[in-house]
Order: C-alpha cells, then structure tokens, then sequence
C-alpha cells in the first residue's frame, strides 16, 4: 500500500540517531548559552532563573489558592498542605472564552479574578489569615517569564494559542495582583509565580528525593532543572554558601529560532510554522507538542490528497474548490493530537478505529488503503515527536549527571498518548546510560506551586 511517493514523503520525518546526537549537541550548546547571559542575540534558550532554590523539606504547611493557566485547562484550585506534605486539593475548571486568549490583556486577567470569586463563594472558603488579606496565592503561569524575584515575573512572549495584547513586557504578578483588587471583597495576595514544568517538579520531589528536573510534554513542551548558580553567570540574585542551586527553566521549546534544527525540519514544518500564531519561533516545541501534532498530520493528508494519492478520484486537485466536500482539508486546526494518537494505536484488522475518525472529521467511506496511508503518517508523525522529546530528556539527565535521577513529567501527550510514551522511554534507554526514571507528577503544577510558595513563607519564617 506504501508506495514509493508516500515513502518518499515520509523519509524527511525518519531521524536516524546521528541526526538525535545532534540535535542533543545543539540543545546541550544553546543550554550553555544561554546561563551566560541574556543579551546575546543568538541565543535561543532563554534559560530563566526561577528563584526557586529548594525543594520542600516535608516541613512545609499551610492553605493556598492557586490560579494555573496555559495548558488545556484554566484551573482554580484550592490546596492544604498537612503534615510531611500530604496534600489535599479541590479544584475546578473554568472555560475561558476563545476571545479572550487573543483580547486585551486586562480582560483576561479580570477574568481569572472573576473565576477566583466563584471557586471562592461555590465553595464557602474563608481564611482568616490577617487582617490584609484572606489567601496566599500561587500563580502557575505557563508562559516565557523573566523574573526578579518570586513574586515579580515579567512576560516575554506569548507561546502556545494565546497572543492578549498589553502583557509582553509587563509584570504578570502584579497584573493579576491588580485585577484581584479591582474586585471589591477579594483579599488575596499573590504571593508567587511558578510555571508549570517547576511545579511538576516541586510536586514529585517531596516524594522521590532525586527529582531534579520537570517536563511538560503537553499543549508547549518545556523543562526545569536544578543547576548549580556557579554555572549561570548571568544569576542577579545573592551568592552566598547556603544558596548553591537554582532551578532553571530552559524554554527549550524555543530551541531552533537560530536554525540550528534546520537540518532536521521539513517543508511541512515551515509551513506550519508560517501560519501559525507565533512565526519563527518555538521551533522545537512545533514538532513535538500536542498543540502542533495533529496539524503537522493534518498537513501531510492535504499534500498527499493534491498528488492523488490519498482519497483517489474523490476529491478535486484543489480541495479550496470545493469548501463544501472537506471542511478538514481546509481549515487549520481542525485535526488533533487526540486523532493521531488514536488512529496510531488503531491495531483493527479493517482500521476500524481509523475509518470512524476519519468519518467523525467529515471524510465519508475512507477507503482500507486511505486509512493505512493515513494511520502510518500518524505513526511517522509521533515516533518524530517522541525521539526529539527522548532526545531533549536525555541532555538533562545527562547535564544533571547524578548516579540516579527521576524526571517529573506532565501533559496530556505524555499522560494520554500511550505510543508516544513507549517510543519516547524506549528513544531515551538508548541514549542516557545511567539510571534514570520518568515518573507523572498527578495535579502537579497546582500542587508543586503551592508547595513553592510554602517553602518560601518557612524560609522567612526560619530566618526573620
Ligand atoms: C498540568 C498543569 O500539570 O500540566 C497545566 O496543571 C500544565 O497547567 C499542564 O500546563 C501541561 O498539560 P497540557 O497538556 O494541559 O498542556
Ligand atoms: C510553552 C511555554 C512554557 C511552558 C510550556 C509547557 O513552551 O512557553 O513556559 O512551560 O509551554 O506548558
């Protein structure tokens, strides 16, 4: 059923492990880079210092809000850490409007103040901490941030669907800080901003004493690790004997703005990339993250429909001629990561499973050879994604260089695409020699942060 044209259309996808040794080299170099310092233009990893320099000792406690947004689901949660960090969590997930995530910035943050008042008054919470203010509050913000301090994070770009004007370049603490207190009656204070991958990481390391990393493999991809501060030259904060580490979130979603993964991207990534929110940029995250997947997929189908090859005799050369036969076909976003990985773990002898994805999209009777065709460019699709986040793990672990480490790990591709995982830990045995685990972070981010902004108040309170 392969024909030549299909593989041929295919073979750019393939990375053989001299291609994966350089993309870690790249990503190794760029990682290096970027600790020196933030000036240089070439840089492609932003590598932000987090201000976060320990993990919690299980002698945290304490109530907290938390507010997490930029992955699929906005949260409000309400955490209590008890006793050697067991934690209770109520959470809900709010909806936010598709128009906002591309409105005005202060909307949306008003907005997140408005859902904190419901979450507060459905659940009856009161806390009477001082006479200040109600709740402390942790900020999981999963966006690129350059931060101060713990409580002062300014944004650099928006990644991912969102793009609300008049935040780049602001201060997102105290953006939310103020929409709180435009609502009359709400007293909390944000107290700390976390993203998401150093909360996944925070989350785990109360249980597994060698997690030194977070990744996020979900909507963005992303990682966090603990580096020693005399390695990050560009470090502002105080050197002293009993500050030895931070944790570093490298933004290596980035990685490739300075084309050094040209070498590996193809004529459809180029394409994605131009019509995507976000052009040039976040290279790396485009081929792997589950905002992208289906798109790429989606765009491999179109090619292969132009060239007769997939729906033959079905479908006009050009499928904007006929809007009104494939809605798929033309409109961007219309196939996600969810599809592929169900079309790719399709093992029906008929594809089944795959035909009936196809016809939910609107492509009525694919024939067995269109499922086949289809379901392996889904394959080639995702074993890409899992070897390059296979590829970026490997450089962290082996940057950590410990006898032992566990990764912390988080996101819907990791949690829900079972392919995806098994390519990925099977990609990263072959190329990280030591010992090594990737453990979920369950509720990570909101945990994580809470337990961040727990660890803070002890260290005050121990040292004023
Ligand atoms: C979760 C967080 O732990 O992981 C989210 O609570 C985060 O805020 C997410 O962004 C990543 O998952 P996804 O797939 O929803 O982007
Ligand atoms: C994007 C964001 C990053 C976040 C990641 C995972 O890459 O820029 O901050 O951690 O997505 O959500």
């Amino acid at each position: 059923i392969l024909r030549d044209e299909v593989r041929n259309i295919l073979r750019p996808f393939q990375l053989t492990e001299e291609q994966i040794r350089r993309v870690m080299a790249n990503l190794n170099t760029e990682m290096t880079n970027g600790l020196k310092s933030d000036e240089a233009i070439t840089n492609d990893l932003a590598m932000f210092p987090t201000f976060v320099h320990h993990g919690p000792s299980g002698q945290e406690s304490g109530e907290y809000l938390v507010v997490d947004l930029g992955g699929s689901n906005f949260r409000v949660s309400h955490v209590v850490i008890e006793e050697r960090n067991r934690m209770r969590l109520n959470n809900k997930i709010f909806l936010i409007p598709h128009s906002l995530l591309l409105g005005a910035g202060e909307k949306l943050f008003d907005y997140i103040a408005e859902c904190l008042q419901r979450f507060i008054d459905d659940n009856k919470l009161s806390l009477h901490k001082s006479n200040d203010h109600q709740f402390d509050l942790a900020f999981t913000f999963s966006f690129p941030c350059k931060q101060r301090s713990l409580r002062e994070a300014t944004l650099v770009s928006w990644t991912k669907g969102f793009s609300c004007t008049s935040v780049v370049g602001n201060d997102v603490v105290s953006m939310l800080q103020q929409a709180i207190n435009r609502r009359k009656g709400l007293r909390i204070e944000v107290v700390a901003l976390v993203n998401d991958t150093v909360g996944t990481l925070m989350a785990c390391s109360s249980t597994y004493r060698d997690c030194r990393a977070g990744v996020i493999l979900g909507t963005g991809t992303n990682a966090c690790y603990f580096e020693n501060i005399e390695n990050v030259p560009k470090w502002i904060g105080p050197r002293d004997n009993t500050l030895k580490q931070v944790v570093i979130s490298t933004e290596w979603g980035a990685l490739g703005k300075n084309g050094c993964l040209d070498f590996i991207r193809t004529d459809i990534d180029r394409e994605l990339d131009e019509s995507s929110l976000t052009p040039q940029q976040q290279v790396f995250e485009k081929m792997i993250s589950a905002l992208y997947l289906g798109e790429i997929v989606r765009l491999i189908i179109v090619d292969l429909v132009q060239r007769s090859i997939l729906f033959p005799g079905r479908m006009q050369k050009s499928p904007s001629i006929r809007p009104d036969y494939n809605i798929f076909l033309i409109l961007r976003g219309s196939f996600y990561a969810k599809h592929v990985a169900d079309i790719e773990s399709d093992t029906t002898e008929d594809l089944s499973i795959t035909a009936a994805i196809l016809t939910s999209i609107g492509i009525h009777e694919p024939s067995y050879d269109d499922c086949y065709i289809i379901r392996e460019v889904c394959k080639t699709v995702s074993l890409r994604a899992a070897k390059l986040a296979a590829a970026a793990i490997a450089v962290l672990i082996n940057r950590l260089n410990m006898p032992s480490v566990t990764v912390a790990v988080d996101g819907t591709l990791f949690r829900h695409h079972n392919k995806f995982k098994k390519n990925l830990i099977q990609t990263l045995d072959r190329f990280v020699p030591r010992t090594h685990r990737l453990v979920l972070s369950e509720d990570g981010s909101s945990k994580g942060s809470a337990l961040v902004a727990a660890v803070d108040r002890r260290l005050k309170t121990a040292s004023s």
